[in-house]
């Protein structure tokens, strides 16, 4: 499946689909949940908008995502912003070894990736203390817009619930920019 969406994606980053820029405003409104310093991953970076808005915050970023396309976007952005970022190519699914050894991290970011299997990983890969956050349309989505299609989609409520043994220190489910259905979850190790 994830080769699939290797060479999916670099087409599609390949191609003249329009990488976005901005960041979502329904992660720039959780600045007061981010520290500003730290090691931040971007999970499924992309062209990287929301890791280089997190490094532009001062924290020492990695975008890693599973198309070397997309991340060179994001480094070429990062550059003509003059903010460092470093960039791997991972299979964030189905190369655990690859993803053990990107190591431990202050914030850990997830936006537009169903990351469903990956929450024990998020857990033990945090600092103490460390923040997650995820930021995903769930399937009242499909309500408006028929894409992400339903295999994308996290079920109503469904989030909360894979948080796990994180504090949660903020969850809300709605209709919110970019007139998405989305689940917001921002949760701390303790
Ligand atoms: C909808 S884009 C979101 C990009 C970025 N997070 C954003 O919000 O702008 C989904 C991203 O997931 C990446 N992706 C898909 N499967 C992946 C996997 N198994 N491991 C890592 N990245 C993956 C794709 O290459 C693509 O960049």
């Amino acid at each position: 499946v994830s080769e699939f969406d290797r060479q999916k994606w670099n087409a599609k980053y390949g191609s003249d689909f329009k990488v976005p820029r901005e960041p979502s405003v329904v992660l720039t409104s959780l600045e007061r949940f981010l520290p500003s310093k730290g090691r931040g991953l971007d999970v499924a970076a992309g062209g990287g908008r929301h890791g280089i808005w997190l490094a532009n915050r001062g924290l020492d970023v990695t975008l890693a995502d599973v198309s070397s396309a997309g991340l060179a976007i994001a480094e070429q952005r990062a550059a003509e912003q003059g903010v460092a970022v470093k960039t791997v190519v991972v299979d964030m699914l189905d190369d655990p070894t690859g993803r053990d050894a990107l190591g431990q991290w202050d914030v850990i970011l997830s936006v537009c990736f169903l990351p469903r299997g990956l929450f024990p990983w998020f857990v033990e890969h945090l600092t103490p203390g460390g923040t997650l956050v995820v930021i995903q349309p769930t399937i009242t989505n499909l309500e408006r817009h028929d894409r992400p299609p339903r295999d994308f989609l996290l079920e109503s409520g469904e989030l909360r619930g894979l948080a796990g043994p994180l504090d949660v220190l903020h969850y809300e489910e709605g209709w919110l920019a970019d007139d998405r259905h989305d689940a917001v979850l921002v949760a701390r190790k303790v």
